[in-house]
């Protein structure tokens, strides 16, 4: 708290604009509110798909700022690293699928993450939801590593009512097992903890809420009465899947009415952001996109994002600008008002978003993975408006409709991809259907040279194959608990 009254003192006093950037007009701190939608496709929201009921996210959005180019990993465990260190996961390791139950993997822990980031900044600091950064060690989970709170689960998927996966429950308020609520949706109990938390706050102390909801991930589960919000939808999982993300939007809209009526709405921040593409076999959307979650074409990697409120002074717009996930810890650190971060490869993005001026991205590294199990787009990059595929581009290749019903994975004709480059114009093709790889070669060579240089940088995956027994929930009174390793 010393920190930050001193810097409102100093704003009072010589409003000085670097400065004051961590606190309001009223020269109150910024509260943010971090919010993740799982496996949320591009087509999946109202505000690019008129078909889908998000009501309250499309008015956010709408009165916020769209972020129209904000990319992510193709997959879960990799995007939540990157927003947590504001590194690319092929430099923590993390590069290759995801953190599967029975791997001795966490997001190293020599690494300051944002919610110990901001701690440091006199915030306090609450995670409701899914981790999915490593929990084999006490060390890795979310309450030893900067969140003063944890209500939710570790791994990758489960059951929204027994919060149960792979035959175990995952599922813990704060290091303990929570038993007691086998039957209740996990929409409904997440936007209940996150509510409590945001009623409960003292105003005076900045709050960061990180709310990585469940919804929309694979199993198809929801309510009957979101399913029969659309009675349009013949394909009954995608129909169901739909559901799944109003009812989302209705979380979302119960925790901005507590803000308002908390007195928090005029001093806080929210950051919406899907943490990969929809997953076509399980009625996730990404058209006109191409591709999907697991792939690196943008259908997998260019999120449905937008930010609101607090400190963005050009609302109701769109921001264009090169975003990717490792960019958030620097920028909401210096939303916060924190010194700028600069040791990590993402950038402080917070004077173009407040300002709206543009980004001073202008690369992306979608994913380096030299692994050689392909069964994820392992490589590709984007310069300028350029895009360079190295290679398999992932599971899902085409342009999928929304009652399109896909099981076939495309794991037959990775060899063919191997020594294969693609190139894009993004800006003249953002739905990647027309390769230049044979007419600009030049452009080919100049984006593989800069992969090439970012290939030097990477750090083997760490991903082992042989389940470790010790990971066995049998071992910790049947829940999927840390401590063997
Ligand atoms: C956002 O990007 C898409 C795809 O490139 C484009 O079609 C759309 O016009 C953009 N939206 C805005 C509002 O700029
Ligand atoms: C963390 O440790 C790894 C392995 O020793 C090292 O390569 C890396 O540079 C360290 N990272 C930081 C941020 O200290
Ligand atoms: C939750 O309830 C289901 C039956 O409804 C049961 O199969 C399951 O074992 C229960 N889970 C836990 C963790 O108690
Ligand atoms: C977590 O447990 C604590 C201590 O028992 C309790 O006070 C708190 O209400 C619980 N939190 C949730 C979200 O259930
Ligand atoms: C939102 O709040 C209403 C009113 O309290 C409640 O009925 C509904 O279940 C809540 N929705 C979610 C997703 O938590
Ligand atoms: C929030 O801002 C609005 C518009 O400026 C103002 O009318 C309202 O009183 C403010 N609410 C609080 C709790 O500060
Ligand atoms: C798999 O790839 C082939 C040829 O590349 C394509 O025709 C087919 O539609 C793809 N299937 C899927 C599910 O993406």
């Amino acid at each position: 708290m010393g920190a930050v009254m001193f810097v409102q003192l100093l704003c009072t006093v010589l409003v000085v604009v670097n400065l004051c950037n961590g606190v309001t007009a009223a020269g109150r701190p910024r509260h943010i509110v971090f919010i993740v939608a799982d496996d949320l496709g591009w087509n999946d929201i109202g505000f690019h798909n008129p078909d889908m009921i998000t009501p309250n996210i499309d008015k956010l959005a709408r009165e916020g700022l769209i972020l129209n180019q904000s990319y992510v990993q193709p997959l879960c465990s990799p995007s939540r690293s990157a927003f947590m260190s504001g590194y690319y996961p092929f430099k923590t390791g993390l590069q290759h699928m995801v953190i599967l139950n029975y791997q001795p993997v966490c997001l190293p822990l020599n690494i300051t993450i944002l919610p110990q980031k901001l701690k440091e900044l006199g915030y306090a600091t609450h995670i409701v939801g899914k981790w999915h950064n490593g929990f084999c060690s006490w060390n890795c989970t979310p309450t030893y590593r900067g969140f003063d709170s944890f209500f939710g689960y570790y791994n990758a998927q489960e059951d929204y009512y027994t919060h149960m996966t792979a035959g175990f429950l995952d599922y813990r308020n704060n290091t303990s097992p929570e038993k007691t609520e086998n039957g209740t949706y996990s929409t409904f109990r997440f936007t209940d903890v996150a509510t409590n938390i945001i009623q409960r706050h003292d105003k005076s102390q900045p709050l960061f809420l990180y709310l990585p909801f469940q919804a929309v991930h694979a199993p198809i589960e929801v309510p009957a009465q979101y399913e029969a919000m659309y009675p349009n939808i013949k394909t009954e999982d995608r129909r169901k899947f739909c559901g799944m993300v109003s009812a989302l939007d209705e979380a979302v809209g119960n925790i901005t009415k507590t803000l308002t009526d908390s007195g928090l709405m005029n001093d806080t921040l929210i950051l919406f952001t899907a943490d990969n593409g929809g997953w076509i076999t399980e009625h996730g959307n990404n058209y006109p996109l191409r591709g999907g979650k697991f792939t690196v074409y943008e259908g997998g990697t260019r999120a449905v994002a937008f930010m609101y409120g607090s400190g963005l002074q050009k609302t109701g717009t769109v921001f264009d600008g090169l975003i990717h996930a490792v960019d958030w810890l620097p920028t909401l650190t210096a939303a916060a008002g924190g010194t700028p971060v600069s040791d990590r490869d993402g950038f402080n993005l917070w004077p173009s978003l407040s300002s709206g001026s543009s980004s001073p991205r202008t690369e992306v590294v979608y994913n380096y993975d030299s692994h050689t199990l392909p069964t994820e787009g392992h490589a590709a990059i984007r310069v300028g408006d350029y895009k360079l595929i190295d290679g398999y581009p992932g599971l899902y290749t085409d342009w999928y409709k929304p009652e399109q019903v896909t099981s076939d994975l495309n794991l037959t004709n990775i060899k063919d991809w191997a020594t294969k480059y693609q190139l894009f114009n993004l800006k003249d093709d953002p739905t990647e259907h027309n390769d230049l790889s044979t007419s600009h070669p030049d452009i080919v060579k100049q984006l593989a040279a800069r992969l090439a240089w970012y290939e030097k940088q990477a750090v083997p995956p760490n991903y082992p194959l042989l389940p470790d027994p010790k990971s066995n929930p049998q071992l910790y009174g049947n829940v999927w608990s840390p401590g063997w390793c």
